[in-house]
Parts: C-alpha cells; structure tokens; sequence
C-alpha cells in the first residue's frame, strides 16, 4: 500500500516568535518520552506522539500495517499563509528541508510534498521549484483558501499554472475552516468544516473554470473531495438552471471535470467509496488515511479490503497505482519498492 495523505513534523524547530517577533505560530513542547504537545502561543493546540516527527517509528508501524510507502506533508496548521511572506517562505523552507531530508534516508519508504506561502505567490513559485528541482519533492500541499481567499484567486491559480508546467502535483487539504465561530463545540470544524472547505475549494475551480485553463494539472483533495461528491447533483442542477450565475466561466457542466482531478479514499464508509468509484473511478481515487492523526483511517487499506464488491485490479489502483500516477516521476522509487 502506498498512503498518499500522512503527515510529518521535524521532531523540532527554532522558537518561532523570537525569529519572526511576533507571534501565532506552532511550537513543540516535548513532555516525556515519545509524547510532545503543540501548542500556539502558550495555548494547547494538538497533543502529538512520536510517530509524527520519528521516520523511525513511523516505519515500524508501516511494516505492521503492511504500508510499503507513506507521501509526507506537513500538518496543515503550519502552512502561516496569514504570517509576513518572507517568515512563511522561511518556515516552508525549514519544514521542506526537513521531510527531504527523510525521503533522501529513505527514498524507497517516502516521497514528499512541501509547503510554499501561498499569501506570496511569487515566493510560493520559487519554493515550489526549489521544492521539485532541489529537493526531489513530488509537489506541494496546499490550503483549500489562503486567507480567505478560494482557489479561483488569480495568485492562486499562478501557482497552480507552475504546478502544471513543473509536473508538479499539488494535494489540498482543508484548513482554517469556514464558519468556525459557529462550531465551538462537538469536534464540528473536522467533521463539519473541513468537508465544506474542500467542496467550496474543488467547486471555486470548477465553475472559475482553472481545469480549463490547466489541463495537465495533477490535483488531489482531501478525504474523497469533503461533501463534493454528495452535493455534485445539487451542483449540476444549478448549473443547468441558472446558468447566468453558474456558467459564465467555465466550458462544460460540472460533472464534466469530476475525472479532471484526484481524492483520497478517506471516506469511512463503503457507500461513501462507491459513490467515488462511480463519480470519479479507480484511477482518481488513491489511499489516504491522513496518518497519525485519530480522525483518520487507523488500519491503512481496511476499508478498502472490507469491500468484496472490489476486484483485483481496482483494489491495487486504488492501494497503489493512483498515487503512483499522482505523484509523476518523484514517486518512481516508492514504485520500485
Ligand atoms: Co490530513
């Protein structure tokens, strides 16, 4: 199995206020053996457990669990897309370094995707080239907004279009999500939140119509495209019916692109998968358990397995050959494995 959606910290990184003067940004605090806490400006954010900074660790678990590779990206509340564009370029460049340094240890096991600042897109370009060039990373890991802005904003789309002419992928992942004032409670900006962020950022592309634009794009969204997939109908219908709102941007009717893009298979339920099967086929969807994190799938591949209605063929696409395919050349030594 390849697992295409995991992330990776550095077991450190310097005091972040300090460097930069002002404040808002993750630190680590380490308490105890294999257990650290990360924390924003003093106040608790995520109790965290080695296996998310220890590569170490992290293999053990894979042959346990039978992953033969893990794509690593940072922990999205990292990204400081709302931090002054030179200190995210260089906070990007420190976490790039550093899970290059762990797929370089270890080529066969990892590949990589970097962050870039995307609040620059300028900067946000000649990291992502750094990334891809220097590096060896596969793509990058992005916001599914930057500051409030949808993936239609023009600055967005120049990286994306480098995305493209570099072969770079590019995997979205929900952030800083909308309408958070109104879910303090109940855990509901991940179950709730995060699902309508990726349906706003993969909705934004399409009607903007940027898979016009970016034929060649390889792009991937988080846990099976959020609620897109159940609200495409509601979608495709509005589409047709007003098309004066809908339609002034785009070339075709919204299914028409569902095939124009990737998801993961974090969907936790057979159905959910099914109707991804049906939307988006085997050749879209590619493991992803957003690894080590409790929201996630703890057992890499199990729904997937648990579902006898899958042949052969489909079974090792979706464990193995999407992400291949979405990864381009820099997965080729995870490929070999
Ligand atoms: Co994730």
């Amino acid at each position: 199995m390849i697992d295409l959606h995991t992330h990776i910290l550095p077991p450190d990184w310097p005091d972040l206020k300090s460097r930069y003067g002002y404040g808002g940004f993750v630190q680590l605090e380490h308490h105890g053996p294999g257990c650290a806490k990360m924390h924003i400006d003093g106040k608790p954010f995520r109790t965290i457990e080695s296996n998310c900074w220890d590569p170490g660790q992290r293999l053990r678990e894979c042959d346990a669990l039978g992953v033969r590779a893990q794509v690593l990206s940072t922990v999205p509340v990292m990204f400081s897309y709302w931090a002054q564009p030179a200190d995210a370029l260089d906070l990007s460049r420190l976490l790039n370094d550093h899970i290059a340094g762990v797929v370089r240890e270890q080529p066969t096991r990892f590949a990589g995707l970097g962050t870039v600042p995307m609040q620059a897109p300028d900067l946000a370009i000649r990291e992502l080239e750094r990334c891809v060039r220097e590096l060896g990373l596969a793509g990058i890991q992005i916001g599914t907004h930057v500051n409030g802005k949808n993936l239609d904003d023009p600055g967005v789309v120049e990286v994306l279009a480098a995305a493209e002419r570099l072969g770079a992928c590019v995997f979205v992942h929900p952030w800083d999500m909308l309408g958070k004032e109104r879910m303090p409670k109940y855990w509901l900006p991940w179950l709730v939140g995060m699902p309508t962020e990726t349906t706003l950022a993969i909705t934004s592309l399409l009607f903007a119509g940027v898979f016009d634009r970016l034929p060649r794009l390889r792009i991937g969204f988080a846990h099976g495209g959020g609620s897109f997939p159940g609200t495409l109908g509601r979608i495709e219908h509005g589409y047709h019916a007003r098309p004066d709102l809908c339609g002034q941007d785009c070339a075709k009717a919204p299914r028409e692109y569902v095939r124009q893009f990737y998801v993961d298979s974090l969907v936790h339920e057979p159905d959910a998968l099914r109707t991804l099967l049906r939307l988006f086929g085997p050749e879209r969807i590619a493991l992803g358990t957003d690894y080590p994190f409790p929201l996630g799938e703890t057992r890499p591949g199990e729904l997937i397995n648990s579902m006898s209605d899958l042949d052969g063929p489909t079974r090792s696409q979706l464990l193995t050959g999407t992400a291949l395919e979405f990864l381009g050349p820099a997965g080729e030594p995870i490929g070999r494995a």
